[in-house]
C-alpha cells in the first residue's frame, strides 16, 4: 500500500536521506524545509515540496494546506527538522543574558516548537494505523555544551510519550530516534575539523561515523508493520556512544 509521508527537514541530510528510502519503497513523500531551491533540487522521485518555517504557525498553516490538496491524509510523519541553532543568526548583543536567552530561544523554536506545532496541527489527519517519528540527539542523553540544543531535544522525549498514550487508541505509534555523529548532512555548517571528528568517532564501540542512512533505515523500519507494538520508545543510533568506551 502507497503511504503519504510528510517529512521535515526533508531537503538534505537524514531527512532527505528517509525521504529517498520511502520513495524507494514507493511511499508518496511530502518535503518540508524553508529552502524552495533545496527541496526542488533534492531530486526525490514523485516528491510533493512545501517550502515554510515551521517553527511558527503560519508555516506550519502553509503544510496543512499542502498536505490537504495533495494527500488529503498523512500516514507516516517524520520530524527531520532542526538544528543545534549555530547557523542560525546570532543575537548581535554583547549582553551575556540577551546571548543566552537568544540561544535558548532558538533552540527551542528549532528542535522543539517545530515538531509540536506540526504534530498539533497533523494529529487529526493521520491514518490508523499511523506512525509519527522524532529525532532528537545523544546531546539528550549527554548535554550539547550550553545545553539548550540538549534540553531542546530532550524536551521531545515526554511529548513523545505523552503523544504515543494519546493517539495508541487509533492504532498510531510514536517512537523517537536519536542519532549520534552523522556525517554527509548540513548539522555542522561545513566540513568538521580533523580531530573533532575523530574524537566523536573514538566514543563509538564500532568505530565508525554515523551515515543518514543509518538513522533513516531505523525511522523506515519504525514506520513498517512489523513495529506495530513497538510505541513511546526512545531509539539511540550512535555506534554505542552514548555508553562511553
Ligand atoms: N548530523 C548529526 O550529527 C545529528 C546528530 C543528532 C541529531 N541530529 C538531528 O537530526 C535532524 C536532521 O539534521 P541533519 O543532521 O540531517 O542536518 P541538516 O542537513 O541541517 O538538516 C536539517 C533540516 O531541517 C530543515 N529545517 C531547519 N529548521 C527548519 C524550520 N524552522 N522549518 C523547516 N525546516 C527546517 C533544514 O532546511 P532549511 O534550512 O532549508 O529549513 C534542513 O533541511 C536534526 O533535528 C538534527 O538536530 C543530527
Amino acid at each position: 500500500m502507497t503511504r503519504n509521508v510528510v517529512i521535515s527537514g526533508g531537503g538534505t541530510g537524514i531527512g532527505l536521506a528517509v525521504a529517498r528510502l520511502f520513495a524507494a519503497g514507493g511511499d508518496r513523500v511530502l518535503l518540508v524545509g524553508r529552502r524552495r531551491e533545496v527541496l526542488e533540487r533534492a531530486g526525490v522521485p514523485g516528491a510533493v515540496v512545501c517550502a515554510g518555517d515551521i517553527s511558527g504557525v503560519e508555516g506550519v498553516r502553509g503544510v496543512v494546506r499542502v498536505v490537504d490538496e495533495e494527500f488529503g491524509g498523512v500516514d507516516v510523519l517524520v520530524h527531520g527538522a532542526g538544528g543545534n541553532g549555530g547557523l542560525e543568526p546570532s543575537s548581535g548583543s554583547s549582553d551575556p543574558l540577551e546571548v543566552v536567552s537568544h540561544e535558548w530561544g532558538v533552540n527551542f523554536r528549532s528542535n522543539t516548537l517545530s515538531a509540536v506545532l506540526l504534530t498539533e496541527a497533523l494529529k487529526e489527519r493521520i491514518s490508523s494505523p499511523g506512525r509519527v517519528l522524532f529525532v532528537s540527539s545523544i546531546a539528550a542523553f549527554r548535554g550539547s555544551g550550553s545545553g539548550a540544543y540538549a534540553a531542546s531535544k530532550a524536551a521531545l522525549h515526554p511529548y513523545a510519550h505523552d503523544l504515543a498514550r494519546q493517539l495508541g487508541p487509533r492504532g498510531i505509534t510514536v517512537n523517537v530516534v536519536a542519532p549520534g555523529y552523522v556525517e554527509d548532512t548540513e548539522f555542522f555548517g561545513g566540513p568538521v575539523a580533523e580531530e573533532r571528528r575523530e574524537r566523536l568517532i573514538g566514543e563509538t564501540s564500532n568505530g565508525r561515523a554515523g551515515t543518514p542512512g543509518d538513522v533513516a533505515e531505523t525511522l523506515h523500519w519504525l514506520a513498517s508493520a512489523g513495529a506495530g507494538h513497538v510505541t513511546s520508545q526512545v531509539v539511540q543510533v550512535n555506534g554505542g556512544a552514548e555508553r562511553g568506551h
